[in-house]
């Protein structure tokens, strides 16, 4: 009788094989998130370039009822000087006598030099997911790109930027909302999570250094640039806090508690994120 050889035989090498091959892919899966391998793809080409890319079309371009560019815009270091200037805001203004972040001063500029309505410049700073992203998004994007490697120095000099740091700290650790959360709830802490995703501790300058450094920035899960503003507002979203206005003056003295914190540090904007 003949026998037929093992029908093992084959299977048995082959699964040791496709063992190996699972075990190398789960090692490499650990080592290697997509993001980190969208990123490595990607090398140079963040699509936020083509954000930066539109927002300097609308910098330079005569709009709005006085037909004015924003070329005359003021945004901290003299009207039309953008090197270093996102790396410095919020910070005090003399002129509207307030401390402004960078998205509310653009607005600013958008209404006086340009003639542009507040209501309409602001009644959707943010894109909606799939949309084309705002005017406000693609000169945030802009502005913040000519920052990169700029230090950041958000300055502490007048009363109303010190008063404006201290109500930032004060909300980032007032408890409030159903579920009585803080900021600090999520990230007063290192090595705290969500599902996979890092909360980092922003309690810390060098959390609030990764943070502040990167923002705006390509979210990927979004396709678009996301800014400063829309980050806090969709924290206080998770808190289950009423919305966070559009530059609000809580929204900028969050972004000045976040951008002393992380001063020192280098600006990489916009970045790429989740
Ligand atoms: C319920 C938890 C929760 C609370 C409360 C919360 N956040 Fe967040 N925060 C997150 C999550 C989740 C992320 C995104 C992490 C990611 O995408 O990987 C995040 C990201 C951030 C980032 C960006 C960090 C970076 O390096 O990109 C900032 C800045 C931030 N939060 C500020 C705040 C502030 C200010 C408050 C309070 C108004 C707050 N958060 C409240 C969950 C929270």
């Amino acid at each position: 009788m003949q026998t037929r050889p093992s029908s093992h035989a084959l299977p048995r090498a082959w699964l040791r094989k496709a063992f190996a091959i699972a075990a190398l892919a789960c090692t490499e899966a650990i080592a290697t998130d997509p993001l980190s391998e969208y990123r490595r793809m990607l090398a140079d080409d963040n699509p936020a370039e083509l954000a930066v890319a539109r927002g300097e079309e609308l910098w330079k371009m005569p709009r709005g009822p006085k037909n004015a560019s924003l070329a005359g815009c003021d945004l901290g270091k003299g009207p039309g000087v953008l090197s270093g200037a996102y790396a410095a805001l919020p910070r005090h203004f003399a002129d509207t006598g307030s401390v402004m972040d960078l998205e509310s001063r653009l607005v600013h500029c958008m209404v006086t030099i340009q003639g542009l309505a507040r209501a309409e410049v602001t009644a959707a700073p943010f894109s909606e997911r799939g949309a084309a992203q705002t005017d406000l998004e693609v000169l945030t994007a802009y502005v913040a790109a000519q920052s990169r490697g700029a230090t950041i120095r958000v300055p502490q000099q007048s009363q109303d930027e010190l008063d404006s740091y201290a109500r930032g700290r004060d909300l980032f650790f007032r408890r409030a909302g159903p579920y009585d959360f803080s900021c600090a709830s999520c990230h007063g802490a290192d090595g705290q999570r969500i599902r996979l995703q890092e909360l980092p501790n922003l309690t810390r300058p060098e959390g609030a250094r990764s943070a502040f450094a990167h923002w705006p920035a390509y979210r990927v899960s979004h396709g678009a640039v996301r800014t400063m503003q829309w980050r806090l507002s969709d924290c206080v979203r998770q808190e289950r806090l009423p919305e966070l206005l559009f530059g609000s003056p809580a929204s900028i003295d969050l972004t000045m508690y976040l951008g002393v914190l992380a001063s020192g540090a280098t600006m990489d904007a916009p970045s790429l994120r989740r």
